[in-house]
């Protein structure tokens, strides 16, 4: 029988800027950091969707104790290219977090908007500490004053996907980090 060629996402890649092998040894780290900080805290994990998605399962899996879980999406309010800085909760947590300790998990802290607004909503909401988790770092496009607690890796200015990250909902289900070649934006 003639095999048909399936036609991939990773025709789209560039490079791979971060392997499957070194996030999963990264995140098997920060668990391990997590689970030492949090083992009498029952802390509350908290996942902004869609892009932290799959660090945030991976993560589970390797921070054995005692915790809950929810999520939570924001999206902020663009004027032309820039971002606002007004960020709007689209779909808020379910559990009541008045004296809970939270970790707060997203795939990439960049301008900073999203996480200092949904860390002021958690703390607004009763939370007693928030603490924030980034699999990746952009301190390049900075707009915000805040520090991540937890980080997987430090990236360039460059738009990068995979992993849960996405380019126009695409990309989210590449195993690893990757930039994408140029043409796939001037198309
Ligand atoms: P801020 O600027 O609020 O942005 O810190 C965080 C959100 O912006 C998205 N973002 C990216 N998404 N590749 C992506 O797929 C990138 O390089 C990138 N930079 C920012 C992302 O949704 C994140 O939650
Ligand atoms: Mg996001």
């Amino acid at each position: 029988m003639e095999e048909k060629t399936i036609n991939t996402i990773e025709k789209d890649i560039l490079k791979v800027l971060i392997s499957e092998r070194r996030l999963k040894k990264r995140v098997r780290e920060i668990g391990a950091q997590i689970a030492a900080d949090f083992e009498e805290k029952d802390p509350l994990f908290v996942g902004v969707l869609r892009g932290s998605f799959m660090f945030f399962a991976d993560l589970m899996r390797v921070c054995p104790i005692p915790c809950g879980l929810d999520f939570l999406s924001a999206s902020s309010y663009n004027s032309g290219t820039s971002s606002s800085g007004v960020v709007k909760i689209d779909y808020d947590i379910k559990a009541d977090i008045r004296g809970r300790h939270i970790v707060l998990v997203e795939d990439i802290l960049d301008s900073g908007n999203t996480l200092y607004n949904v860390s002021g909503h958690l703390k607004d909401r009763g939370a007693k500490s928030v603490k924030l988790c980034v699999l990746l770092d952009k301190p390049a496009r900075r707009e915000k004053p805040i520090k991540p607690d937890y980080v997987g890796f430090t990236v360039p200015d460059a738009f990068v996907v995979g992993y849960g990250l996405d380019y126009a909902d695409r990309y989210r289900n590449l195993p690893y980090i990757g930039v994408l070649k140029p043409e796939v934006y001037e198309q």
